[in-house]
């Protein structure tokens, strides 16, 4: 059997994004078929959309979710109807060496579902991050599933299925940070904000969020900052450096993914620091250092694969401490929105009042 159901698809480079059928088919072996409650407007699906990650158009968009499994298909047992659940883009497989050797969070084959899910007229879809949530319903791998508490919202802890984890997952996972540690994060969206939440759950004494927008800086004092730096206005590298007694400070997390601004984060660190690398590159660019300084400061540099998350783990502790009014998710979701209106959300983007869109369905 099939289903048909609506969903927001991008069918060429830069072109506006339409609402369309789309058949979903039932789930076959170690699938899940998903009823979409949520799913948030990341920049990577405006990626997609304008090709900037591959030109496997047409794509079905949307990874930030949280649903109600339908159905499962042969040999699922982790998950069953009726279980809520927040969709992950990294179902780890349990055989590759990473896995073998009990670090599934590095997982080097992840994977998704097996069959298709199509346009009417039987073109092939490729969801986004292997999700492809904003529709009614959508086919996973049930090991992208994750059963969570289901008196959480939706549309909060949706987002923890990508940058919001990420961010967390930056700090806590990857970074390291722990009680009295002193963070600095460049880049306040939704990927920093996260990691300065993280930073705060991990008992970091300082926390100096940098960003070249005011309103954005704004935020990130509200989500826990307790310095800020208007990297515009004020050389970031010096002026960490000057509230962390001339140091430097332990863990610097860069989420904007430039080679300046990752610069910056090499220098603003303390001897034997950490630099946490969240933001993602694009292909062409570029990092020259000193090789002299890379030994002679000595420490890690480490980059985050989605937070280094295992969501098996880090999902339900995230929505227990959610429900427990220590995690502020709702202070991600800007508005909320119907499927029909993505396009004007990626439009708003760019005007930097808003962290997330996320569709409700
Ligand atoms: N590692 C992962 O698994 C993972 C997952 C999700 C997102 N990401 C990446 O994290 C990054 C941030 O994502 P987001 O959703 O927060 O994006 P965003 O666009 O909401 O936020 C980026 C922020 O960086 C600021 N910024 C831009 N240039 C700057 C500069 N030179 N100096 C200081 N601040 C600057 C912007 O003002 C903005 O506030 C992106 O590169 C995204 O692709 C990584
Ligand atoms: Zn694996
Ligand atoms: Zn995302």
């Amino acid at each position: 059997m099939t289903h048909q159901v609506r969903g927001v698809v991008a069918r060429g480079k830069g072109a506006p994004v339409s609402l369309e059928t789309i058949i979903v088919p039932d789930p076959g072996p170690g699938e899940a078929l998903v009823k979409v409650e949520a799913c948030g407007v990341c920049h990577t699906d405006l990626h997609y959309r304008e090709g900037g990650i591959n030109d496997d158009f047409p794509f079905l968009l949307g990874h930030e979710a949280a649903g109600v499994v339908e159905s499962v298909g042969e040999g699922v047992t982790d998950v069953a109807p009726g279980d809520f659940v927040i969709l992950n883009w990294r179902a780890v497989c349990g055989q590759c060496r990473a896995c073998l050797r009990g670090r599934p969070w590095y997982c080097f084959n992840t994977h998704n579902a097996k069959q298709k899910m199509t346009l009417e007229d039987g073109t092939e879809l490729s969801p986004a991050l292997g999700i492809g949530a904003f529709a009614e319903k959508t086919l996973v791998a049930a090991g992208q599933c994750t059963k969570v508490d289901r008196s959480a919202s939706a549309a909060a802890v949706g987002l923890l299925g990508c940058g919001v984890m990420a961010g967390i997952g930056a700090a806590i996972n990857t970074g390291n940070v722990g009680r009295g540690d002193s963070v600095a994060v460049i880049g306040c969206g939704g990927v920093g904000d996260a990691a300065i939440m993280g930073s705060n759950l991990a008992g970091a004494a300082k926390i100096i969020a940098v960003d070249l927008d005011d309103r954005k800086l704004e935020t990130a004092r509200r989500l826990g900052a307790t310095h800020t730096v208007n990297s515009k206005e004020t050389d970031p590298v010096e002026a960490i450096r000057e509230l962390t007694g001339g140091h430097g400070a332990d863990v610097v997390i860069e989420a904007v993914g430039r080679p300046e601004t990752y610069k910056q984060a090499f220098y603003a660190r303390d001897l034997a620091g950490t630099v946490v690398l969240v933001g993602v590159p694009t292909p062409e660019m570029k990092l020259e250092l000193p090789l002299l300084d890379v030994f002679g400061r000595g420490g890690a540099l480490k980059s985050s694969w989605y937070g280094d998350c295992l969501p098996s783990r880090d999902f339900p502790m995230l929505v227990d401490l959610y429900l427990q009014g220590r995690l502020n998710l709702d202070a991600f979701v800007t508005e909320t929105i119907a499927l029909d209106e993505v396009e004007k959300a990626f439009e708003r983007m760019h005007g930097g009042d808003v962290l997330r869109s996320v569709v409700v369905l």
